[in-house]
C-alpha cells in the first residue's frame, strides 16, 4: 500500500469515527434539541485545545450479532483539553451509537482518562447521554460501570469531578454522576433514574411521566440530585466554563486568582438598612451577597432546591470563595433537613478543594415539627455541624440578625473554628428569641407582665454586644463597610495552615 493509500485509509478511519451512529442518528439528535458528543466538546473547551484519545476503538462482544456491528470510538469520546488555558479531561457519551449505552471497550476509554487526570491532577468532565449498561455485554457492562464508580471514589477531594447530564440517563448511567461533585441538567432534554416509568409502574403501579420523574426541575427543585439547570446544551458547556473558573485542578492547588477590577474598599450604604427594625420581617441576603462580592458575580448553586439557604461561589479581591447564608425571605432563613444537607455538601467540597468559606447568619433555628423530627433533623443538621467544624479553609462569619440556639453554633460560630466573626449591630445573638424565653423562664407571670419582660430581654440579649463582650465575636462592624471587612479578614487567612487529627477518615453523620 502507498504512503498516499494509508494516509486515506487514516483519513476514512477518521471519517467514520467522527459520523458516529451515521447521520441518520445525528439528524436525529439534533431534532430532540440535543447536541452530539463532539459538538458539546468544542464548546465546553478552548477552541482548536481538544486531543482525542482511543478514536478508532471498538468493541469485543459477538453475541446478539454484535461482531458485525461495530462503530470506531463505540459511543464515547474521550480525551483531554482546556478551559481558560487550564487541562481537563472530558467524556462525553454519543447517543448515535447505540445509546451512549457502556460497553467494555467504552469503560475502558473512560478509565484511562479517569486514570490520566488522577495522576496528572487535573478535573474530570463527564457529558453524560446514555442509555445505561449496553445490554448486548451483560456482566461486563457491568464491570465496566463498577471500575468508573471506584475511581469517582477514589478521585473525590482528589480531583474535582463535574457531570453534564444531556439525555436520557437511566441505570448505571445515573451513579457515577450521583457520586460526582456537581450535577448540570438540560431542561426538557435530561432524565434520571434508576428505572424508568414503566417499571415504576409495574412494581408500584405509580403512573408518572419521564419529566415528572427524572426531568431537570425534578432532580434540582424536588429531590436535590442535581446542582446546576440551563436552558440547552450550548447553555449547559458556558455553564460548566464558568464554573471551572472558580475550582483549583486539584486538591493541592489553591483555586485561580483573577485580577480584581472592584473596588476593594467600596462600601454600600444601602447596607446600613438592609435588615428591617422588625424582626420578623424578611429581607433578601442575595442583596448583601451581591453587594459585597466583586461586580455583582455569583453563581449559585442548587438555586432551586430548599431555598432558605443560599450556597454558591463568588470572588473578593479575585479570589474564588464559597458562601453560604440562610435566606431570611423563605422560611424565615430556618435550618431543615433539606437545607442542612445542601450546605453541608457544598462546605465539603469548598473544604476538598482549598475554597474559603464565608457564612452569612441570619437563623432563627432548626425547624420544629414531626415531620422533621421524623425526617432525621437530628442527624442531618449533625452534617452542617460536622462540615462546617472538620473545614479547615479559612472560615469568616457575618451574623447579620438572628443567631439562636444551636443554629448560632452550627452556622461558623468560633467556637467550631471560625476564624474571623463580625456581627452585624442588628444581631442578635441568644439561646433562643425573646418570646419562646420569656415563656420558659416566666411562664407564672400574666400576659401584660410576660410583654415587659420580652422587652427587657430583647434589649439585654437580643444583641450581639453579649457575645462580643466574651470575644464570640470579634468586631461590630458598619453595613456599609462588609466589603472592606471582608477583605482584612481574608487577607489575614490567606496563609492559614490547619488540619483535623490523622485518621483514616471520619464518620459525618450520613
Ligand atoms: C444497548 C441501547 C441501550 C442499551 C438504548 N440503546 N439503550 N443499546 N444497550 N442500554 C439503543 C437502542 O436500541 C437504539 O438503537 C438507540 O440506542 C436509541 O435508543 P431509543 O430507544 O431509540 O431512544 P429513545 O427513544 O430516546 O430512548 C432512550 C432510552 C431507551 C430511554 C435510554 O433507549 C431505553 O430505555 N434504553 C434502555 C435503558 C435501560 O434499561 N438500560 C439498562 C439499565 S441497567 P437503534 O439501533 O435503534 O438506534 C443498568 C445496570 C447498571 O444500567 C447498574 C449499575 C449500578
Amino acid at each position: 500500500m502507498s504512503f498516499e493509500s494509508k494516509i486515506k485509509q487514516l483519513e476514512e478511519k477518521h471519517r467514520l469515527a467522527e459520523l458516529g451512529g451515521g447521520q441518520e442518528r445525528i439528524d436525529k439528535q439534533h431534532k430532540a434539541g440535543r447536541l452530539t458528543a463532539r459538538e458539546r466538546i468544542n464548546l465546553l473547551l478552548d477552541p482548536g485545545t481538544f486531543v482525542e484519545i482511543d478514536k478508532f476503538v471498538t468493541h469485543t462482544a459477538t453475541d446478539f450479532g454484535m461482531d458485525k456491528n461495530k462503530i470506531l470510538g463505540d459511543g464515547v469520546v474521550t480525551g483531554y483539553g482546556k478551559i481558560d488555558g487550564r487541562l481537563m479531561y472530558v467524556f462525553a457519551q454519543d447517543f448515535t451509537v447505540f445509546g451512549g449505552s457502556l460497553s467494555r471497550a467504552n469503560a475502558n476509554k473512560i478509565i484511562k482518562i479517569m486514570d490520566l487526570a488522577m495522576k496528572m491532577g487535573a478535573p474530570v468532565i463527564g457529558l453524560n447521554d446514555s442509555g445505561g449498561a449496553r445490554i448486548q455485554e451483560g456482566v461486563e457492562s457491568l464491570a465496566g460501570y463498577a471500575d468508573i464508580f471506584y475511581r469517582n471514589v477514589r478521585s473525590s477531594g482528589v480531583i474535582p469531578q463535574i457531570s453534564a447530564v444531556l439525555g436520557p440517563c437511566a441505570g448505571g448511567a445515573v451513579y457515577s454522576p450521583a457520586i460526582t461533585d456537581f450535577i448540570l441538567m438540560v431542561k426538557e432534554t435530561s432524565y434520571m433514574f434508576v428505572t424508568g416509568p414503566d417499571v415504576i409502574k409495574t412494581v408500584t403501579h405509580e403512573e408518572v411521566t419521564k419529566e415528572e420523574l427524572g426531568g431537570a426541575m425534578t432532580h434540582n427543585k424536588k429531590s436535590g440530585v442535581a446542582h446546576f439547570t440551563a436552558e440547552d446544551d450550548e447553555q449547559a458547556m458556558m455553564m460548566l466554563r464558568e464554573l471551572m473558573g472558580f475550582l483549583p485542578l486539584n486538591n493541592m492547588e489553591d483555586p485561580p486568582v483573577k485580577p480584581c477590577t472592584d473596588d476593594l474598599t467600596r462600601e454600600d450604604p444601602a447596607l446600613d438598612k438592609i435588615v428591617p427594625v422588625d424582626p420578623n420581617k424578611p429581607y433578601n441576603m442575595k442583596d448583601i451577597i451581591h453587594s459585597v462580592i466583586d461586580n455583582g458575580h455569583f453563581l449559585e448553586v442548587m438555586p432551586h432546591y430548599a431555598q432558605n439557604i443560599i450556597i454558591g461561589f463568588a470572588r473578593i479581591g479575585g479570589r474564588p470563595l464559597g458562601i453560604v447564608a440562610n435566606q431570611p425571605q423563605v422560611l424565615a432563613g430556618v435550618l431543615d433537613i433539606a437545607s442542612s444537607t445542601k450546605a453541608a455538601r457544598f462546605v465539603r467540597f469548598c473544604d476538598a478543594f482549598n475554597i474559603p468559606l464565608i457564612t452569612f447568619e441570619d437563623v432563627p433555628g432548626f425547624l420544629p415539627g414531626t415531620a422533621q423530627e421524623y425526617g432525621g433533623i437530628i442527624k442531618h443538621g449533625a452534617k452542617l455541624l460536622y462540615a462546617f467544624a472538620e473545614a479547615t479553609v479559612p472560615k469568616i462569619t457575618v451574623i447579620t440578625r438572628k443567631a439562636y440556639g444551636g443554629a448560632y453554633d452550627v452556622m461558623s460560630s468560633k467556637h467550631i473554628g471560625a476564624d474571623v466573626n463580625l456581627a452585624y449591630p442588628t444581631a442578635e445573638i441568644a439561646v433562643m428569641g425573646p418570646d419562646g424565653a420569656v415563656n420558659i423562664i416566666y411562664r407564672h407571670l400574666d400576659i401584660e407582665a410576660r410583654k415587659e419582660k420580652v422587652q427587657e430581654y430583647r434589649d439585654n440579649f437580643a444583641s450581639p454586644y453579649k457575645a462580643a463582650e466574651i470575644g464570640y465575636i470579634d468586631e461590630i462592624i458598619y453595613p456599609r463597610q462588609t466589603r472592606r471587612k471582608l477583605v482584612e479578614a481574608l487577607e489575614m487567612t490567606a496563609t492559614k495552615s490547619d488540619s483535623n487529627p490523622p485518621k483514616k477518615h471520619g464518620n459525618i453523620p450520613l
